[in-house]
């Protein structure tokens, strides 16, 4: 079964040109898929789409084997599937580190001192454990990306979509996230602008290209590590 199934998507902002024309993805267990396309290509704007927070003008979206037409049949994908925004202050809105990585954990019904165990268990695993008690706004940018990676991986998703995960990391925070996203075993979507990082994750490359999904021979690794 595959995970994702977008089928001739098109979309457009109101008011706007059309961003995607008649684009189709299909995501596999354990594919790591990489979407690259020059700024405003509609990469952002195809990962919101996917987990229902816009909605195409045409098209079909299955996801883990449901066709997705209304606001609540993607309310279970949006359990299953964790999407890390490009803007880390799209993601984050609790006062503190250890409050909004226990956001989700909560909403799924984990009692507070399950969440808060796994908010520790988890920031130790990524070594971010100096964190935990940081007020979320005064986080540097890097910092704050690392942050909203753990609050989406709080919720156990079994699918990851990153939209530009690298963005405003140091050398040694990329270093950290590229072992983080290898040893993690879930299918991934990856919107990401740095070669060398799709090289380093991914299995396979699609380009937004006037609005389509097309098969990129950039490079890319070929098997999973
Ligand atoms: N809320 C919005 N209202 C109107 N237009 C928008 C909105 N959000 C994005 N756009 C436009 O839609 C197009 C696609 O945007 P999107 O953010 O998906 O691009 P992207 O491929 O993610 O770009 P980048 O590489 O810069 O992140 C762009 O032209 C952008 O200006
Ligand atoms: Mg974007």
């Amino acid at each position: 079964m595959s995970l994702f199934e977008l089928a001739n998507i098109h979309f457009g902002y109101v008011g706007c040109p059309p961003v995607l024309n008649g684009a189709n993805l299909s995501l596999q267990a354990g594919e790591r898929l990489c979407i690259t396309g020059h700024n405003g290509a509609g990469k952002s704007t195809l990962l919101r789409i996917m987990v229902g927070l816009l909605k195409p003008n045409k098209g079909s979206i299955t996801a883990f084997g449901q066709l997705c037409q209304q606001d609540k049949d993607f309310y279970s994908v949006r359990q299953r599937a964790g999407l890390v925004f490009q803007d880390a202050d799209d993601q984050l809105f609790c006062p503190t580190v250890a409050e909004d990585i226990a956001f989700g954990p909560l909403n799924q019904g984990k009692s507070p001192a399950q969440a808060m165990q796994l908010v520790t268990d988890l920031l130790q695993q990524m070594q971010l454990g100096y964190l935990q008690d940081r007020v979320t706004h005064k986080l540097s940018g890097g910092e704050k990306r690392l942050v909203a990676l753990a609050s989406v991986l709080a919720m156990q998703p079994e699918v990851l979509l990153l939209d530009e995960p690298t963005n405003a990391l140091d050398e040694e925070n990329e270093a950290r996230l590229v072992a983080i996203l290898q040893g993690l075993p879930q299918a991934m979507v990856l919107v990401s602008h740095d070669p060398h990082f799709r090289r380093k994750i991914g299995n396979r490359t699609l380009r937004v290209v006037e609005g389509q999904l097309l098969e990129s021979n950039a490079s890319c690794r070929h098997a999973v590590a």
